[in-house]
Order: C-alpha cells, then sequence, then structure tokens
C-alpha cells in the first residue's frame, strides 16, 4: 500500500545551526527557511537525490513539535512520510487493521498542499507516520 519515501521530518532546537550542518558538513541543497502558520512549523527543506529532510522548528505558542523538543532537547526523528495513491483507502484499510490514526481521522491539506493524515507511533514500530497522497 504504502509507495515512496516522501521525506522524514527533524525536530531542530536551532533551525539555522541545523540548515548549516546539512548544507557545509553534509554538503546538501538546502531551502530558505519557511513558515507554515497552519502547521505551527518553520521548515527547511533538504533536496536528496531520491527524497527529503525537512527540518522543523516551532513557530508560535501551539506547535506541535514543541512537545517533542521538550523531551528530546537536541532534537530528533519526528515522523517519517509515507506516500500513499488513495490516502482515504489507505485509512479504512489501516482503520480495519486496528491502527490508530490521529485527530477526527480526516485528511488534513498537509505542508505540500496535499492531502495527509498521520498515524499513532505506537502502532508503528515507535514512529510517528505521516501518510500523504501522492
Ligand atoms: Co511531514
Amino acid at each position: 500500500m504504502i509507495g515512496r519515501l516522501n521525506h522524514v521530518a527533524i525536530a531542530v532546537p536551532d533551525l539555522d545551526a541545523a540548515a548549516a550542518t546539512y548544507r557545509n558538513t553534509l554538503g546538501a541543497t538546502v531551502s530558505e527557511p519557511q513558515d507554515e502558520p497552519d502547521h505551527g512549523v518553520t521548515v527547511v527543506f533538504v533536496e536528496l537525490p531520491n527524497t527529503k529532510i525537512e527540518l522543523l522548528y516551532p513557530l508560535g505558542d501551539n506547535s506541535p513539535i514543541q512537545g517533542f523538543l521538550d523531551k528530546n532537547a537536541n532534537g530528533g526523528i519526528h515522523h517519517v512520510c509515507y506516500e500513499v495513491d488513495d490516502i482515504i483507502a489507505a485509512r479504512d484499510k489501516l482503520k480495519a487493521e486496528g491502527a490508530r490514526v490521529l485527530g477526527d481521522g480526516e485528511p488534513k491539506i498537509g505542508a505540500h498542499k496535499k492531502p495527509v493524515l498521520f498515524l499513532h507511533p505506537k502502532d508503528f514500530c515507535g514512529t510517528l507516520v505521516e501518510l500523504e497522497q501522492a
């Protein structure tokens, strides 16, 4: 059911330092920071030949990644995003398998303007999973 790895999201406590690490130390192509107020994050996109890394930094008072950074002061992998062809069919199959879909279970428009859902980390090897309709 799942297809390509769309991105790995890494929450970071210092966005400039993280961007510099990817740009200079790792030699990657790194975007300018982009504010995503609807998602409570500022994002730097790291373009790799086969996927993307998203460096996430909290934006605003109710950022969904603030609690993660409170527990992981150095940052860490926050979620992985897999592509699916049909997000409603994917959701219905996952629910039938007993997996927990976060929120109200309805897809939201994600940072890439495509429908996304998040799946409970306890059902997926301790990793928050995002599904994006490609
Ligand atoms: Co994501």
